[in-house]
Formats: structure tokens, C-alpha cells, sequence
């Protein structure tokens, strides 16, 4: 029996488009398990990144739950998303984002040395 992980229920997305809306996501019902490797499949603009922003405490569902760790991300204010994505998520995104004044170990190593419980000598070995 897997262990899920997160879990989204009637996910909406949608954004204002021509005086109107428009769903980029409408009735997501998913879950992920423990130690899978899951895959996203979908045609470009079909809404992947704007699931995965949902799903990561990125950006909020603009309805629907999205269960992590016994709670529901949709409703979580903008300090508790900011510390799931320091502690729990981590992002390889399609355009980089690296910051260009600092190396490659650098740009990985920059959210550990934001980690108080860390040491440097750890954070280093990490990375
Ligand atoms: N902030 C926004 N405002 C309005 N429309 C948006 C916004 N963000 C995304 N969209 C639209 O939502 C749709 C899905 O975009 P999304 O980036 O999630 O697609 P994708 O599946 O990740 O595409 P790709 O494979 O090219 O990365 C697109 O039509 C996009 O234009
Ligand atoms: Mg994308």
C-alpha cells in the first residue's frame, strides 16, 4: 500500500481573460505516492506548469484543495507557502533563474545557507 504524499481535489485555475474567465485547470482530482517519479504529460500551453505552481505552493488554485502534510495548501497565507517551498519543495524550472554573479554551487547552495538549522561545512557538503 503507497503512502500519498499530496493530493489535489477539484483543482480550478483560471484567469481573467476578455471580461470573462478562463479555466487553465478544471476538475484536477489527483495524488501522488511516496518515492514515485511522476510524470506530467501534455501539449504546450495544455496547463502543466500552472499545475505544478498549484501543487508547490508556487501560486494558489483559485479553488479546489491541495492536501501536503495534513493540511490544505489553497488555504495556507503567503508565509506558510513561502516556508513549504524553502523546506519541502524544490524547482528545476525551464528557464534557469540562476542568479548570474554567482556560480553554479552557489546558485545551489544559497537556500541551505538560508537554513538556520544548517551548518555552512553542511550546507556544503549538500550541495
Ligand atoms: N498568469 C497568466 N495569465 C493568463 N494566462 C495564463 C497565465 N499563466 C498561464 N496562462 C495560460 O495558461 C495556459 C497554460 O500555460 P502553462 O504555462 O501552464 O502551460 P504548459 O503546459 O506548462 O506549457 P509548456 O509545455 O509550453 O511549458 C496557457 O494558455 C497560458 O497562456
Ligand atoms: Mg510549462
Amino acid at each position: 500500500m503507497k503512502n500519498t504524499i499530496l493530493s489535489a481535489k477539484g483543482l480550478f485555475k483560471s484567469f481573467a481573460h476578455n471580461g470573462g474567465q478562463i479555466h487553465i485547470l478544471s476538475h484536477v482530482d489527483m495524488e501522488l505516492y511516496e518515492g514515485d517519479f511522476t510524470v506530467i504529460m501534455g501539449a504546450s500551453g495544455s496547463g502543466k506548469s500552472t499545475l505544478l505552481y498549484a501543487l508547490s505552493g508556487m501560486d494558489r488554485a483559485t479553488a479546489g484543495q491541495v492536501s501536503y502534510g495534513g493540511k490544505d495548501l489553497v488555504k495556507m497565507n503567503e508565509k506558510g507557502l513561502a516556508r513549504l517551498r524553502h523546506t519541502d519543495f524544490g524547482f528545476i524550472f525551464q528557464q534557469m533563474h540562476l542568479v548570474s554573479n554567482l556560480s553554479l554551487f552557489e546558485n545551489i547552495a544559497v537556500p541551505g545557507y538560508l537554513n538556520k538549522n544548517k551548518s555552512a561545512a553542511q550546507v556544503k557538503e549538500r550541495t
